[in-house]
């Protein structure tokens, strides 16, 4: 049987109807009409869509095999140095010895106790400063984000550099720059630059035309993000050198990964960076943009909050006694999943999926979104309602109750990490305050990006509970 195909234009294909910029809406939209499974033109190349969880775990799991390689745009090619990072390199021996090194020093379970101290630094400190803003301007809205982002990328720096770190001169770009202007370059402008758009990337029989704009543009990204990851570096080799070891990724690298060049580390150091201060954000903002919502909710979350921990500070010990916070975290990544499509895959050799032939060559799109919207696996998709994960057919501690996360082999590697950080801080951000909306910003449920950022940071207004 061969896929339904989704009407185009000649020679362009279906590419003028994701202009959008939101193709993960637009395909889930076509799978209401041409099902679960069906294939677009985009320019010269094929992409074969998912949007079941079923079909989607078949390409994950069943199909692995077929399905292991990774489809870069020109853009995230050179972004990535050529796949040199965990998450998208091609299943091979690289890609072993590199998830096995992430896992090890920073991502696996024993690793994250052992960086358990910087998660709870980061929640105390964002604790600070939301109280200090709550006395200071009780009647104004907070930019959460602003708060939350910072922190979060300074655990970042600790997990993958040892330190946090506030200024640094970089000789390439000859200024001192401080930790705000780091993070623009190590993690804004390269998620930013991740969803350019090169028309080469459709038609690749015309890679030979140059397009130096978009090419400029990248390869700037790139050279500004080495230049201050290699000043970063150099920083920690001194320290290194000196005598004082640290416990994170830089230190185990540099001891155990002799087989790995200065730029391959360079990348998996930074691959962790980008990768804390990003999904992990998404979540928990979406998450108390929910709650700020939904007062009979949020009020629910507190009384379990109130019932499990009393005047204690919610930790992670306590999680696996919250089914309601475990609950609040999994329905906001269900309704806002941060990664909407897998970063592209395509079939190198023939293979079935759902039933169907998908001939080698095929790229493949697995709409996460889709599967999480499906109205035959989820009873009003569109709502979000925690109590859906409260029935007894989930597990309560499962990570990988929706597709968020991915599945199979390549499934995420930080999904610990990601629940660690947002269930602590959003049970500890509703145990200490009473979270409203500010006016207006009920309506600001739009994204941007390449993962599902909120396009207005959340204006809050907090006041301080007695707990
Ligand atoms: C809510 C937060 C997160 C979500 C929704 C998420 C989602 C995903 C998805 C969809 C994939 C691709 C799976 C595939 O290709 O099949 C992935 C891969 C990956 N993620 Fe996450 N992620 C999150 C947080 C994190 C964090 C915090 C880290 C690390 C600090 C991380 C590290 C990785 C790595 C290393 C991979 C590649 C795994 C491999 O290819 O073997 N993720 N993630």
């Amino acid at each position: 049987m061969i896929v339904a195909v989704i009407p185009g234009l000649p020679v362009i294909g279906n590419l003028l109807q994701l202009k959008e910029k939101k193709p993960y809406k637009t395909f889930t939209q076509w799978s209401q009409k041409y099902g679960p499974i069906y294939s677009i033109q985009t320019g010269a190349s094929t992409l074969i869509v998912l949007n079941s969880t079923d079909v989607a775990k078949e390409a994950m799991v069943t199909r692995y095999s077929s399905i292991s390689s990774r489809k870069l745009s020109n853009a995230l090619r050179i972004l990535t140095s050529d796949k040199c990072m965990v998450a998208t390199s091609d299943y091979n021996d690289f890609h072993k010895m590199v998830k096995r090194h992430i896992l090890t020093s920073v991502l696996g379970a024993n690793a994250q106790k052992r960086h358990r101290c910087h998660r709870e630094t980061m929640i105390e400190n964002i604790s600070k400063q939301l109280n200090e803003y709550a006395k200071t301007h009780p009647a104004e809205a907070v930019n959460f984000r602003n708060i939350f982002a910072s922190e979060l990328f300074g655990l970042a720096l600790k997990q993958a550099l040892g330190n946090i770190v506030d200024a640094i001169y970089v000789e390439e770009l000859g200024a001192t720059l401080s930790k705000d202007d780091i993070y623009k370059i190590l993690v804004i402008d390269i998620m930013e630059g991740a969803i350019e758009v090169d028309w080469r990337d459709f038609f690749p029989y015309l890679k030979w035309i140059p397009n130096k704009s978009m090419e400029m543009k990248i390869h700037r990204m790139y050279s500004r993000r080495k230049a201050v990851m290699q000043a970063l570096m150099n920083e920690q080799k001194k320290r290194i050198a000196s005598g004082k070891e640290l416990n994170c990724y830089i230190d185990y690298l540099l001891s155990e990964a002799k087989e790995l060049t200065e730029e391959q580390i360079l990348m998996l150091l930074w691959e962790t960076i980008i990768e804390t201060s990003d999904t992990t954000l998404v979540t928990t903002e979406w998450a108390m943009f929910e709650l700020a919502k939904d007062k009979k909710r949020q009020e629910r979350l507190y009384q379990e909050l109130q019932n499990v921990c009393g005047r204690e500070k919610v930790s992670e010990d306590m999680l696996s006694k919250l089914p309601y916070l475990m609950a609040v975290f999994h329905e906001t990544l269900r309704k806002h999943s941060p990664a909407p499509i897998v970063p592209l895959r395509y079939a190198h050799e023939d293979t079935q999926l759902g039933g169907y032939h998908i001939p080698a060559g095929s790229e493949i799109a697995i709409n996460i979104y889709g599967c999480n919207m499906d109205e035959k696996r989820w009873e009003d998709p569109f709502q979000w309602m925690p109590e859906r994960f409260l029935d007894e057919g989930y597990e309560m501690m499962d990570l990988q109750k929706t597709m968020a996360f991915g599945a199979g082999k390549r499934v995420c590697s930080g999904s610990l990490q990601a629940m660690l950080i947002a269930c602590t801080a959003i049970g500890r951000l509703i145990q200490e305050f009473e979270w409203t909306l500010n006016e207006g910003e009920e309506e600001n449920v739009d994204t941007v990006g390449l993962t599902t950022h909120k396009l207005y940071p959340l204006q809050v207004k907090i006041k301080q509970r007695n707990y």
